[in-house]
């Protein structure tokens, strides 16, 4: 789809951002910017701004931001060509029509084809269940205990006997078979069109935005599959929706609950847990956690008890953790799953579950100590090895310790014994581990490099360790620390100079007269922030910066507007007034100048160049850029 820029421009600033953002948060107005609570995550105080002066908004909190398309695509869920047309509309300005082309006008109304579709489906399940022949079906239900009000807050319903019904209803409602085939409801072949589900309890899966996109089906009896879901389609990705979202984005827990079914979430739900989540019939995966990350950064894994639930908790705990989402994990004992608990020992005791759930980190020592027979000397001193091991994977040598203390009081092991065998074991790791990471060409330790690293000393404590595990200040973020760890620091370095600076000219247009010749568009090496610059640094020359005119170029890729938003909006206590202040811009000039220089002298062609970059070097080492 593509409309010229222009035409987007002229759209975006004849909608003001205040007036279409109060129509759905309540804003009240703080110096120049205007705070509300964020609609896009929970929160008590707002820390959601909007800027009149800028048009954009942006969340504190979460990170969300952009101009005023990207709020009504957020908020709405709409695509970009549906965001436009309502704001062309709304601004009485006509989109020029032969602008989208045929295939991405069919795509659009494909999409609103299928949405129409599951909608209609839904509704036509859900009358079932209350008709004669759909009696099985509200049986089964109400015997699981849910209650009419639930029934009807999850829209569920019920795909009787008959093998065409639906299919019937959609074709007199004037669908054709293409689109049917599309919506993943049928099973078209040649010796005819069959409604895929049938004899089923019906959960109809819904976006964010409540618009259902998907069905998942419970067979009545004991036909297999069990569950059956929508398969993928235009609407439905599985990897990317988490069942009950819609209802627990506006829970007003700080935490989530994930667990493994429908039943599961509905259960919940109706004893009060309006925060669960389960992900669709297959393992949690980066997607969710992501999608997940937008609304809390804490969940409590509610797994069934058995092995496959424990092994889907083993699996999600890195994944949630690498988001940084931290996760507890909730002990079900002596029951399978949330429905079964909560139905025998009902709310309060599910309540008191969720307040002792476990530390991720001690549940996965629980579970690696499975694997060991304790009664046996060899394997115990095997499994403290293990453990020892595990706790490695702190690089924060104050939270390392926590973790020591922590799993000695569990686990009855004399906490100065483990801390040495810690101590022992990375010292044991640490050479090899780090030539590893050599060969891999991750560099050297830079200053944190020792040069005798003393394992028979290393128990003594911090100083003689190897220096991985105990580089504990600058870069460390207290998480796991893999290999490749340091030079994404080292980069995020890099890019974090790149995002200031922009930050900085942005905030106050003043200081681009000082770095005017020294730094240019070119010297940011980040592709995003090379884009952004270049528009930078032209309204800047122009002198008519815009940067919700900037964002419109992004608006195709969520990642990039959201990063990009964020360099707009980045809350810099440092304005540039204090000493310390104007010699942190001048620094990071030079980073940025440095940087990029680096990068030229790996790619130099020849020597003249690397000449060049040899003189722009050292006149970097007088540089100096007053502020006053
Ligand atoms: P369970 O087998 O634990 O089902 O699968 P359950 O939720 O306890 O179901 P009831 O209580 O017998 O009705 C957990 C989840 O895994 C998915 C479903 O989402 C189910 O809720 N699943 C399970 C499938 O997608 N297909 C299957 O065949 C089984
Ligand atoms: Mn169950």
């Amino acid at each position: 789809m593509y409309y010229p820029d222009d035409v987007v421009e002229e759209v975006r600033s004849r909608n003001d951002i205040v007036d279409i953002v109060s129509g759905y948060v309540k804003l009240q107005k703080k110096g120049s910017s205007y705070f509300g609570l964020c609609p896009f995550h929970h929160e008590k105080s707002p820390s959601f701004s909007v800027s009149p002066g800028k048009q954009m908004y942006y969340c504190f909190g979460c990170g969300a931001g952009g101009n005023v398309i990207t709020f009504l695509m957020q908020y709405e869920n709409y695509t970009f060509p549906e965001a436009l047309k309502v704001l062309a509309d709304r601004a009485g300005i006509e989109l020029p029509k032969q602008e989208m082309s045929k295939e991405a006008r069919a795509q659009a109304d494909l999409k609103m084809t299928l949405l129409e579709i599951n909608k209609l489906a839904a509704n036509y399940f859900h009358y079932q269940l209350k008709q004669p022949h759909g009696r099985t079906g509200y049986e089964y239900l109400t015997k699981r205990g849910l209650s009419d009000d639930t029934i009807r807050h999850f829209g569920l319903g019920y795909s009787n006997k008959t093998s065409d019904d639906l299919y019937r209803y959609l074709k007199g409602k004037g669908y054709g078979d293409g689109i049917l085939k599309e919506s993943g409801l049928f099973t078209i072949s040649e010796r005819g069109t069959w409604d895929k589900f049938w004899n089923r309890v019906m959960f109809p899966i819904m976006d964010t935005n409540n618009r259902v996109i998907g069905f998942g089906g419970r067979v009545m009896g004991d036909g297999e599959p069990k569950y059956l879901n929508s398969p993928e389609t235009k609407l439905f990705d599985k990897s990317r929706n988490l069942y009950g979202l819609n209802f627990a984005k506006s829970s007003r827990e700080k935490y989530f609950l994930i667990c493994e079914g429908y039943m599961d979430v509905i259960a919940m739900h109706q004893a009060g847990f309006t925060n669960a989540v389960a992900s669709l019939g297959t393992a949690f995966t980066t997607q969710h956690a992501a999608l997940l990350k937008r609304y809390t950064s804490q969940v409590i894994l509610t797994y069934d008890s058995d092995d496959a639930g424990v092994k889907a908790a083993m699996r999600a705990i890195p994944i949630l953790k690498e988001v940084g989402i931290s996760c507890r994990v909730l002990n079900m004992k002596p029951h399978k799953d949330p429905d079964e608990f909560i139905k025998n020992l009902g709310a309060d005791a599910f309540r008191q579950r969720i307040a002792e759930a476990k530390n991720s980190f001690l549940f996965e020592i629980d579970v690696l100590k499975r694997g060991y027979d304790l009664e046996d000397p060899e394997q115990k001193t095997n499994f403290y090895t293990a453990v020892a091991k595990k706790l490695l994977e702190f690089s924060d040598a104050l939270e390392r310790d926590n973790y020591i203390q922590a799993v000695s009081r569990e686990q009855f092991i004399n906490y100065q014994d483990l801390k040495q065998l810690v101590n022992r074991t990375a010292a044991r790791l640490g050479p090899a581990w780090a030539e590893s990471r050599q060969a891999a060409g991750y560099g050297s330790y830079g200053g944190a490099a020792r040069q005798n690293p003393a394992p028979g000393d290393a128990g003594s404590g911090a100083p003689n360790g190897p220096p991985y595990a105990w580089r504990d200040g600058a870069a460390s973020d207290g998480g796991v620390r893999r290999p490749g760890q340091r030079k994404r620091e080292k980069e995020d370095g890099a890019k974090q100079s790149q995002r200031l600076l922009l930050t900085w000219l942005i905030e106050d247009p003043r200081l681009y007269d000082k770095i005017r010749g020294i730094v240019t568009p070119d010297d940011f090496k980040e592709e995003l922030y090379h884009k952004v610059a270049q528009m930078v640094f032209d309204g800047l020359e122009a002198g008519n910066l815009s940067p919700a005119e900037i964002l419109n170029h992004f608006i195709n890729d969520e990642e990039q507007y959201k990063e990009a938003a964020a360099l707009f909006n980045a809350s810099l206590k440092d304005s540039l007034g204090s000493e310390e202040q104007k010699k942190a811009f001048s620094e990071t000039v030079i980073k940025v100048r440095k940087n990029s220089l680096d990068e030229a002298s790996r790619t130099a062609a020849d020597i003249g160049q690397l000449q060049e970059i040899i003189r722009a070097r050292s006149a970097l080492k007088t540089l100096h850029i007053s502020l006053d």
